[in-house]
């Protein structure tokens, strides 16, 4: 009986060892081969029918691999601060898993306002481990679209204003996420600058202004970031939906900058077969099952890059030759991605990514304002801290649209200061109004009961009594994310802080000088308290880390080196858009009723052109509130005198500004060096400085280093949109080298032969 099993036993082995040496890989699953060969192979094998299938969704998140030659399903997930939580196959709603919860990153503008590339490699890695390990394959972020109004509803999930700043700091992040095996899929291509009316309204924007603004940050992370795919917008340019475009996406994008990656449309931003088939779109999601449009059965069939387009290619009305080029792009990232044998496993919630999450935190915060040094808080005279604001005490990782997100924890900023000053200090909060007590989003609870039905009055004065009776009072206030605050879908309405905030703002002002004012937002608001305020900390939407980053800049553990990536403006007129531009859109077919639905989309001119934020501002001469670039630091620094390696360049040359940079404090801390170039003369108008370099530097006191920056004549050029090319004029320019666009330490003249 034995040797009867042990002979069999033998059988099985020598059998399935002689298999084993019969068995030749496929050339697509054979990865001593290259990967042309194998997308060629794998193509080959395909069937008209699972060709198509796999240009468009099969659920809200996923779209089919190739079942029977086992390349596997592509998994999306929002994007861009964490990975989203499970959704149903066909709903937004929750899928009630319990294994999702994540690690929630600050928000882009955060990330931005570090100005600091390494800060952008480590969030776009740690991001990435938490994608690959929830088993993502694609991640829908980052979000690069220009700050063009404060009103922007999404401007938190953006970079700001600066088509430089933008570009620089997402490069890093997508090779970051891309270093996992996880596709990014950069965001929203393009001139998705408003929500409102983002799925009714063609943009009007002059060539010069696309490629100078709004253009860039999207051309360098294809290029330079080489991301592996791009989303499309629902916005229309050329009166052509913007996920199915000719001009953006087949002219721009596949034929000048030559992209081979993979276009995804946004969610429901297709509607229309030939334009997807013909103008580069690639992967169609979000069609039907209420992503825009009604539901409707077997809805994936129906996408437009669906049934339709196998009814048109098996009529003979359109060939396969787009068919085959996007199947093409889509084998290609396979193997990048769901094929990728060598990719890591990832992580969640590590050390590691905490730690991440915190020191972004702290280096994006921006010390817009510190009269008195009322910051650092004196840990021997705080014995009393009053802490006061609605946003002390609510969760701001759940809302704000598709970037919601499910966490293991976030750390309120009431916590946060508890638990660095409750041991020496008695902290006590007041709520001072009441803003939002909703905390739900499609489905995720935030848990918290924030139902507080006092009178205002009420309110105010318990606020006003505990400020008096304390030794430093910090007002955490702002916006928030629900709906026509800091969340996707609608603008704001008004500049102002809502819910009372100003009238307990200026009590508070009043009641204590050693006052501070925390704002957490994702855009400018206006302050006619400034006057009164001795200080005032930007602190963004800053994920599962927030309270403890705000606790460590109020403590002084951190020293704040964070930059605004935009401008404040005083008023919002005094923003270009609503200056001179359509806000939200042209007036008169804005009283017309146009932009209600699809048939009868609104028109918005961007009548400011190039002039844009700090462009704007500085040109005019019109001060902001802070300019772009700003932020102060417990810590003093001094410019030296800045020195250029030659004074006169050709075109082909390059040109390095140097500048000695000292900390001439008492705190270890860090400066950002900021370099802007001004053409003096020009055949078009320029703004009076535009951002071509930056540097941030940390510095122990009394340390100084020489920072160098070197351009060469892509920082001095204009896109000339006749000839359509960029263009260097020669003559004289300016490199005027500081820590603000409107604090310039140190000029230094050039010409350019
Ligand atoms: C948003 C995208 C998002 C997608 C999927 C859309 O409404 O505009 O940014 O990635 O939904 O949630």
């Amino acid at each position: 009986m034995l040797k009867k099993t042990a002979i069999a036993g033998l059988f099985t082995l020598i059998s399935a060892y002689s298999m084993a040496q019969n068995t030749t890989l496929p050339i697509y699953l054979d990865e001593s081969k290259p990967v042309e060969q194998r997308v060629q192979d794998a193509l080959s094998r395909m069937t008209l029918e699972e060709k198509v299938a796999m240009l468009h969704a099969q659920s809200k998140f996923s779209s089919p691999g190739v079942p029977r030659l086992g390349i596997p399903e592509f998994w999306t997930t929002d994007g861009p601060h964490g990975v989203r939580p499970e959704v149903m196959w066909d709903e937004w709603n929750q899928a009630g898993w319990t294994n999702d919860s994540v690690i929630a990153y600050p928000a882009l503008t955060a990330l931005s306002a570090t100005w600091n590339k390494k800060m952008s490699w480590n969030y776009g890695k740690a991001l990435g481990e938490e994608a690959r390990y929830r088993k993502k394959d694609i991640l829908l972020g980052p979000g690069v679209n220009i700050y063009r109004t404060p009103l922007n509803g999404r401007n938190f999930e953006y970079m700001g204003e600066d088509p430089y700043l933008t570009s620089k700091m997402v490069v890093p992040y997508i090779k970051g996420v891309q270093s996992n095996g996880v596709a990014t899929s950069v965001k929203h291509y393009a001139l998705n600058n408003q929500e409102m009316f983002r799925h009714t309204s063609n943009v009007i924007v002059d060539d010069r202004t696309l490629y100078e603004i709004y253009l860039p940050p999207f051309k360098a992370a294809v290029t330079e970031g080489n991301s592996w795919t791009i989303m499309g917008a629902y916005d229309m340019y050329k009166g052509q939906y913007a996920s199915q475009n000719q001009y953006l996406l087949n002219d721009i994008l596949k034929k000048e900058w030559g992209y081979k990656g993979v276009v995804v449309s946004d969610w429901g931003a297709v509607n229309n077969t030939e334009q997807a088939i013909h103008n580069g779109l690639d992967l169609e999601f979000g069609s039907w099952t209420n992503g825009l449009s009604a539901g409707t059965k077997n809805a994936y069939d129906n996408y437009y890059l669906a049934k339709p387009y196998l009814d048109l290619i098996k009529s003979g009305k359109v060939g396969t030759k787009e068919l085959d080029d996007k199947v093409t792009r889509l084998l290609n990232l396979a193997y990048k991605t769901t094929m990728n044998t060598k990719k890591p496993f990832g992580n969640v919630a590590s050390e590691e990514h905490k730690a991440v999450a915190k020191e972004i935190g702290e280096e994006g915060i921006v010390l817009l304002k510190n009269q008195g040094n009322v910051l650092p808080i004196d840990l021997n005279k705080a014995k009393r801290i009053a802490v006061i604001g609605e946003n002390a005490i609510k969760i701001m990782t759940v809302g704000g649209g598709s970037s919601s997100l499910k966490v293991k924890y976030e750390t309120l900023p009431l916590d946060g200061i508890k638990s660095r000053f409750g041991k020496q200090a008695d902290v006590k909060f007041a709520r001072g109004y009441v803003g939002d007590i909703g905390g739900e989003y499609n489905g995720v609870q935030s848990g918290q009961d924030l139902k507080d039905e006092r009178s205002a009055d009420i309110l105010l004065k318990e606020a006003v009594d505990l400020a008096k009776n304390s030794d430093y009072v910090i007002f955490v206030g702002g916006l928030n994310k629900s709906d026509f605050q800091d969340s996707e879908g609608n603008d704001r309405k008004s500049y102002g802080l809502p819910y009372n905030q100003d009238n307990v703002i200026a009590a508070l002002a009043k009641a204590h000088k050693n006052f501070a004012v925390v704002l957490v937002s994702g855009n400018a608001v206006a302050m006619p308290w400034i006057k009164d305020v001795p200080t005032v900390l930007q602190s963004w939407y800053l994920g599962s880390e927030a309270g403890n980053s705000i606790a460590s800049i109020l403590a002084g553990d951190a020293n704040p080196s964070g930059k605004l990536p935009f401008t404040f403006p005083v008023k919002l007129e005094d923003n270009s858009a609503h200056q001179l531009g359509e806000y939200p859109g042209n007036k008169e077919e804005l009283a017309a009723g146009k932009g209600k639905d699809q048939k009868n989309p609104i028109n918005i001119k961007y009548n400011e052109g190039i002039f844009v934020g700090y462009r704007w501002h500085d040109t005019q001469k019109i001060k902001p509130l802070f300019s772009f670039g700003h932020g102060l630091s417990y810590t003093t620094f001094k410019f030296g005198k800045a020195k250029a390696d030659k004074t006169t360049i050709s075109q082909n040359d390059t040109i390095t500004f140097t500048v000695n940079i000292k900390n001439t404090g008492k705190k270890a801390g860090a400066e950002v060096v900021q370099l802007y170039i001004n053409d003096i003369k020009s055949s078009v108008p320029r703004p009076s400085k535009e951002l071509k370099g930056f540097e941030k530097v940390f510095l122990n006191p009394d340390e100084e280093k020489e920072v160098s920056i070197t351009i060469d004549k892509t920082a001095l050029s204009f896109f000339d949109a006749e000839k359509h090319e960029w263009v260097a004029e020669s003559g004289d320019f300016e490199a005027l080298i500081g820590n603000s666009s409107d604090a310039i330490k140190t000029k230094v003249k050039f010409t350019l032969k």
